[in-house]
């Protein structure tokens, strides 16, 4: 049993998760979606990871953001069109310092056994290529499924189709709907895809959109939140979890 008497009370209600998760690993301290930067996330003292996950040509399921791969990596072109054997290879820490040369793209599965040896949760965010979203949802979910060493999982995705997928395929996963903004039948949305929260950007939070989704019977999270007054303005609406990239000043 936890021994943080809040996220014993959270687990004991069905939902597992601290309040407080890393965007990326470790927001921006680390370079995002590696290992290196889940390493420093916990160092900070976060037991819980927002991760981005997508596809290799091949299938494979490993972590990177953006759909191309010049940004955050040595490689060129749309991540979706190489097998994991050529992206295996590319450096993914150079980019953010000289510290970090060497760090690799990891599998979500690597990513699954480093949260789980350390009793963390994870918050896996589906991020298909355009066109992509079914097969990114499956495959995302047949990893999760076949874990060795199952965790406190959240899976999410801004694309419906991602949910639906892995919801046929591993209809346990606890799933949350990500949105820019509330609009109209997103409520019916979650409900279609089963999913139990919502996970919002945060300035789509107000008064009424809280009490809405909580009236639903929701879970109420809200990224990318970096600010103090802004923390403490959707902690007091009742929030169940915040996602920020400043691990090393909001401490969990
Ligand atoms: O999952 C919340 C957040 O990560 C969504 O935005 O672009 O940072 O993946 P993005
Ligand atoms: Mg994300």
């Amino acid at each position: 049993m936890s021994a943080d008497p809040r996220r014993a009370a959270a687990a004991a209600a069905g939902w597992p998760y601290p309040f407080w998760i890393a965007h990326r690993g470790a927001g921006r301290l680390g370079p995002e979606n590696t290992l290196a930067a889940f390493a420093i996330g916990h160092a900070c003292g976060y037991r819980m990871f927002e991760c981005d996950a997508r596809l290799s040509a091949d299938g494979e399921v490993f972590l990177l953001h953006d759909d191309r791969l010049e940004r955050t990596t040595n490689g060129t072109g749309d991540a979706v069109s190489q097998p994991w054997s050529a992206l295996a290879g590319l450096d993914a820490g150079a980019w953010h310092g000289e510290a970090f040369v060497g760090e690799r793209l990891p599998r979500l599965a690597e990513v699954i056994d480093f949260c789980a040896a350390r009793g963390c949760s994870l918050n896996v965010e589906i991020k298909p290529a355009p066109g992509d979203a079914a097969r990114n949802g499956r495959r995302v979910a047949e990893v999760l499924a076949a874990a060795r060493h199952p965790l406190p999982v959240l899976l999410s995705s801004f694309a419906p189709a991602a949910l639906a997928a892995a919801a046929e395929t591993a209809p346990g996963l606890t799933r949350g709907l990500l949105l820019e903004t509330f609009s109209a039948g997103w409520m019916d949305e979650a409900r279609r895809l089963g999913c139990v929260a919502v996970i919002a950007a945060c300035a789509a939070w107000t008064t009424a959109t809280a009490a809405q989704a909580g009236a639903a019977g929701l879970r109420r999270l809200a990224y990318t939140v970096n600010d103090d007054a802004e923390a403490e303005r959707l902690r007091a609406l009742g929030l169940d979890g915040l996602i920020t990239d400043r691990v090393d000043h909001f401490r969990p």
